[in-house]
This record gives structure tokens, sequence and C-alpha cells, in this order.
């Protein structure tokens, strides 16, 4: 691969950026200095470095966001801060994009990546990937809501949803409860409680498939998946 594209795809930036480095002498190729951006490089063979810090090359990128409220699920927007502001300049530049959408104000889980096929998976209704929030909601949740969630209930719209699973956690002014639903419908979780006549004031997913939000990230942190969450990412794509 030549080298400047190699640099871009490992999260240097564009080819300017990428010829900047090199003309700056940052990057060597096997302990000597680089100074034709379109050199050749086999990474098995030899070694790059940048800043004295080695380059591996990743085709696919697959990182766990706690996303914190505020942000919307998007790469780019021209008024809003987009989850993609979240992250460090590095991962920025590795044209990463949010695998299905969260609120604006909801906070948790959310998987980026640049792996296409996988986003498809994960998003696809066929799937029927299961998906867990967390959520405070105003007023009192009841058995019979329990039960209205469990034979799908028919939103504002004449939709009717698939049954989902409804934890009660705590019943009272403010009620905390957990759910499971199998689809992603805009808004899906605030218009299952509007059905229900009640409307969520908190909402965070903390769960998408077998994939769990890591509870030591900080709201707006993110890491790299864990061996045993690609694997099950990985799973699903041979799956296929
Ligand atoms: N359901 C919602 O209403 N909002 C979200 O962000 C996710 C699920």
């Amino acid at each position: 691969m030549r080298l400047d594209k190699l640099l871009a795809k490992t999260g240097f930036g564009s080819r300017k950026n990428v010829k900047q480095l090199i003309r700056e002498k940052r990057v060597t190729i096997n302990d000597a200095i680089v100074r034709d951006p379109s050199q050749h490089v086999n990474l098995n063979a030899e070694k790059v470095l940048v800043d004295g810090a080695p380059v591996n090359y990743q085709e696919f990128y697959y990182l766990m966001l706690n996303k914190a409220p505020g942000y919307i699920s998007a790469t780019e927007d021209r008024v809003e801060k987009t989850v993609i502001d979240l992250l460090p300049q590095h991962y920025q530049a590795l044209k990463l994009f949010p695998v299905g959408r969260l609120d604006k104000d909801t906070e948790g889980l959310l998987l980026l990546t640049n792996d296409g096929e996988l986003g498809h998976i994960l998003t696809s209704p066929r799937q029927e990937i299961i998906k867990v929030y967390y959520a405070k909601i105003i007023g009192k949740v009841t058995e019979e809501d329990v039960e209205a969630f469990a034979k799908g209930l028919t939103l504002k719209d004449g939709y009717v949803a698939k049954p989902a699973q409804l934890k009660i956690k705590s019943a009272d002014e403010i009620s905390e409860i957990e759910v499971t639903i199998t689809e992603g419908k805009f808004h899906q979780v605030k218009r299952m409680f509007e059905a229900v006549g009640k409307e969520v004031q908190y909402l965070q997913r903390i769960k998408m498939g077998e994939i769990e939000l890591d509870r030591t990230l900080a709201i707006g942190d993110f890491r790299e998946l864990k061996e045993a969450e690609l694997a099950y990412c990985l799973g699903l794509k041979e799956g296929r």
C-alpha cells in the first residue's frame, strides 16, 4: 500500500496532512526518514513509525461510546454537535459512523464502526437484535403497562410495536424501569410510553445484542471493543 494511503487510513488525517508529516521528517520506514509519500510499504516486512510510535494497519475499527446528551447520532451536521465530535482527532479521521441512532437527549451505549456490513446486520429489522434501555418515567408504571408492552402496543400513529419486555425497578412519582425491544423505530421507547399515557424523563441504552455498556466509561468516553465483544460482532457477520 502507498504510505500516504496507509497513514490516511490509520487516522493521520487527509493525504495533505500526511504529506506535511512526511515533510516534517516525522515518518520513518525501518528507521530511515521517508521523503516520498507515494513510497510503497509492506507492514508485514517493514516497520513504519510516526513520531517514534509504530503504525499498525487495521481495516475495521469498533468502538463503544457512552453517549453524552446534547450530541446527535450522525457523522456531520452544520448546526448540532455529533457523536463523532466526542472522539479525539485521531479517531475522527477514521470515517466511523454510529450503529443506529440514539436521540439527542439519550445517553449510553452507542457503537461506532467503519464496518458497513456489521452496521447493517446490527440495525436490520430482520435480525431482531435486542436493545435494552434504562429509563426514568414520569408517573407510576404498573403491571398493566408490563402486560400492554408484552402484548405489543399500538402507538399513536397506528403502528403496532413488537412485544417488548418491561421490568419495573421502582414505581413512584418517578418510576425506574428497564425495557427490552427488538426494533429501533424513531423515538421508539418514548412513543411506547406515550401509548400508555406516560412520559420518559431520562433514557439510557445499556445493551445492544450481547454488548453491554461498560459502566467504567464516563459519559462522553469511549473505548475499543474487547475480544469477547469483537468475537460476538464477527460471529454475527459469519452467521449471515
Ligand atoms: N427510543 C427512544 O425513544 N429514543 C432513543 O434514543 C432510543 C430509543
